[in-house]
């Protein structure tokens, strides 16, 4: 269902219905817009409120304090969270946005709502759009900001929603993903208590230290209970699409009173709307889920892959990501024409599908001092340039992929020695380096332009089809001599120059993809998500640690964007021993690939890879677009992962099962599969045992019961087919 827009004229309530949830809002008499309902589907616009503002308690809490409004701005007695602040020429920083019109119309087959409001003294009109996604009980919120006045408004703070869950006193769990590099997606559980919690990004890119995504569940929290992984309960949970600065605050009164409010940080933020200026703020993807996390899951996971991932064409379906070999842990730097064939024909003879040579291939590049800018094969390395090396690959049967990092220069490079002043700066500061790299300024346009030409001269010349688009330190010294005036909005202009070059790439050459990295999974955003098609998850490739990172990602991102390797062990940072199966099991949790130096594998290896791969082969339409339901986190020390679709009019289930340790000896409980039809009968294929039959009600209610051999690190791929 796509949903449906209910409108009571008589009492000014829009009632936003999808299969499960609502969210109202209503205007009271003055004008106010406010939210009335979020949470599961009301069966009747006349069991909401009236939208009036609420009497205050005491004078310290009056008026517009605890009104709810759908876009409350900073001004007079509104004492909570605020999405707008903003300030005209004569210093005035009051704004009064009032109702104005309500539209309810179709955007691309999902019903959508548009409200207008606007702040008589400035003329800043304010359009809030909410666009549903009925079946997956999910609203896109949007927000365009337009100066009708003739004199200039500074905008200083600019959320794109303040959200209210109904009021409750009851336990509430605040779950987020906080992480560092190579420690990326770690989930975090904190009780929902009186106060504020805050998390931001303010370094120019969504960051690893925290990710614009979080759930509110009604579960009473305990430091001893291990996370909800289940399928039950209520999970309102929102993301923020956007790939530089951002905040996400969750505030709570002691009455319970719970908001969450997401947008642009406003840290350092101002942005300027001259008259008739119009400025758009990133959107935030909001959900209900009374289903538990496995329900949150799949709403959102199934959302990004039907709304937000770049398709040739809109009703295309998504293309299988291809199996990928990656030459950065192989080689680092170290890449050179006959060392990549030699790689590229191992990988081949494995049946990868994507060939992708990382850093190192380009200019004056043997270290990560030098030569970021200049986007040239190194003559040393390729003196016949890139071309044998992609038509080899392609020759071979794999596409051809390459890294860059676009945004980026090393002051040891032919681009800086020309424009030492296209990286952002003050003048009488040092340019703080970090891994030798300095920021482009892409909020100039002729720098701009400049890597637009470059990169698209890239595609053009060579038959490249995959860019592994990196970004390696945050910004610093974030200024620009030229334009003082316009330092503060450096923070939005440099993201969206991101966009703007992917998009346009994109649209120059439709048939390449893209995987976001940023360092691992610094900027693994619905931002960047529109306009790439996977991202990569972490650096860190060790596999225990993997599955916790993977888990963490798992609350939102679907298994076919989370890159995924196959690397050495012991390799760096791993001091221990996985055993290859378990390398390959949790590589194909999400896009499998593999990054060890194939050059080094011995026969049983390449003999043990040849059958992951043809077995992800044969499973990966269940893997990268089916639903996922993690049966057991990684956090009790073993986990079990299952993904469940119809291919072809026939059900198929793969069921990953992992276990740290197991110095007791003690056999797992039987693993409970969900989502199964409980009269339907299913057959069960483990690695190397006969296969079984039981009916998805055993299966569901029992479980299976999994052998996993001995010693750490074991883990068991199972099949599952439903055969009536
Ligand atoms: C950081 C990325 O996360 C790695 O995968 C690799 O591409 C390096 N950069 C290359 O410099």
């Amino acid at each position: 269902m796509p949903g449906e827009i209910q409108y009571d004229p008589a009492r000014s309530i829009w009632a936003l219905m999808t299969d499960r949830a609502t969210y109202a809002l209503g205007v009271t008499p003055e004008g106010f817009v406010r939210h009335l309902w979020w949470g599961g589907r009301i069966g009747s616009l006349a069991d909401l409120p009236d939208p009036r503002v609420p009497a205050g308690r005491s004078s310290q809490e009056g008026g517009l304090a605890a009104a709810h409004e759908e876009y409350p701005v900073w001004g007079g007695l509104r004492l909570r969270e605020t999405a707008l602040q903003a300030t005209r020429t004569d210093g005035t920083r009051e704004l009064d946005a009032r109702f104005v019109a309500a539209t309810i119309a179709e955007q691309s087959g999902r019903p959508s709502l548009t409200v207008q409001l606007r702040d008589a003294a400035t003329a800043l009109v304010i359009e809030l759009s909410y666009q549903l996604d009925g079946a997956r009980d999910i609203i896109t919120r949007g927000v365009r900001i337009t100066n009708r006045g003739d004199l200039p408004v500074t905008l200083e703070r600019a959320l794109t929603a303040v959200l209210y869950l109904p009021r409750s006193t009851a336990p509430r769990t605040l779950t987020t993903l906080a992480g560092s590099w190579a420690a990326e997606a770690q989930i975090q559980r904190q009780p929902v208590v009186p106060g504020i919690i805050a998390l931001d990004a303010r370094h120019g890119l969504a960051g690893h230290a925290s990710v614009p995504w979080c759930a509110i569940s009604a579960r009473e929290w305990h430091q001893a209970t291990p996370p909800d992984v289940g399928e039950h309960g209520e999970v309102y949970f929102a993301t923020l699409a956007w790939s530089g600065n951002w905040l996400l605050r969750c505030a709570t009164t002691v009455d319970g009173d719970t908001s969450l409010a997401l947008g642009l940080n406003d840290h350092d933020f101002a942005w300027t709307l001259a008259g008739g200026d119009t400025f758009d703020l990133p959107e935030v993807v909001l959900g209900f889920a009374d289903d538990g996390f496995d329900g949150m899951r799949q709403r959102i996971q199934s959302h990004i892959r039907a709304h937000i991932l770049p398709r040739v064409a809109v009703d295309a379906p998504l293309p299988p990501r291809p199996i990928l070999y990656n030459s950065w842990e192989a080689t680092y730097f170290a890449v050179d024409e006959p060392g990549q064939m030699r790689l590229a024909e191992h990988a081949a003879a494995l049946g990868i599908e994507l060939f992708v040579v990382d850093d190192g291939w380009f200019k004056g590049r043997s270290l990560d001092n030098a030569g970021l800018g200049d986007w040239t094969p190194d003559p040393a390395k390729f003196p016949r340039g890139l071309t044998p090396l992609i038509d080899h690959v392609h020759h071979l049967g794999m596409r051809f992929g390459l890294w860059v990092e676009p945004e980026m220069v090393n002051p040891d490079s032919d681009l800086y020695r020309a424009h030492a002043d296209w990286v952002y700066h003050f003048p009488d500061r040092p340019r703080s380096e970090s891994r030798n790299q300095l920021v482009l300024n892409l909020a100039r346009d002729d720098v701009r332009d400049h890597l637009l030409r470059v990169l698209d001269d890239l595609l053009s010349r060579s038959a490249i089809d995959f860019i592994k688009w990196d970004m390696n330190r945050p910004f610093s010294e974030v200024g620009w001599p030229a334009h003082p005036e316009l330092a503060r909005e450096i923070w939005v202009r440099h993201a969206r120059a991101v966009y703007s070059l992917l998009d346009a790439l994109r649209a120059r050459h439709p048939r390449v993809n893209f995987e976001s990295c940023a360092s691992g999974g610094g900027r693994a955003d619905l931002g960047m998500l529109r306009r790439t098609d996977e991202v990569w998850a972490s650096d860190n490739t060790r596999p225990d640690a993997r599955l916790t990172i993977q888990e963490g990602w798992s609350f939102f991102l679907p298994a076919r964007v989370v890159a995924s390797w196959v690397t050495d062990a012991p390799g760096w940072m791993r001091r221990h021993e996985y055993p290859l199966a378990f390398r390959f099991h949790v590589a194909m949790l999400g896009t499998l690939g593999i990054g060890g130096n194939l050059l080094e594998w011995d026969e049983d290896e390449m003999a043990a890879a040849r059958h992951w791969i043809a077995r992800y082969r044969d499973l990966r339409p269940v893997i990268q677009d089916g639903r996922q339901y993690w049966l057991a986190s990684w956090q009790h020390g073993w986990a079990a992962v299952q993904y469940l679709a119809e291919i072809d009019a026939q059900e198929r289930i793969a069921l990953f099962v992992f276990r740290r340790d197991n110095p007791f000896d003690f056999a797992l409980p039987p693993v409970r599969l969900r989502g199964l039809d409980p009269a339907a009968t299913y057959v069960v294929t483990g690695e190397g045992a006969p296969p079984t039959r039981y009916t998805g009600a055993w299966l569901m209610a029992h479980g299976i019961d999994v052998s996993l051999s001995d010693g750490p690190y074991a883990s068991q791929l199972i099949e599952l087919i439903r055969r009536s």
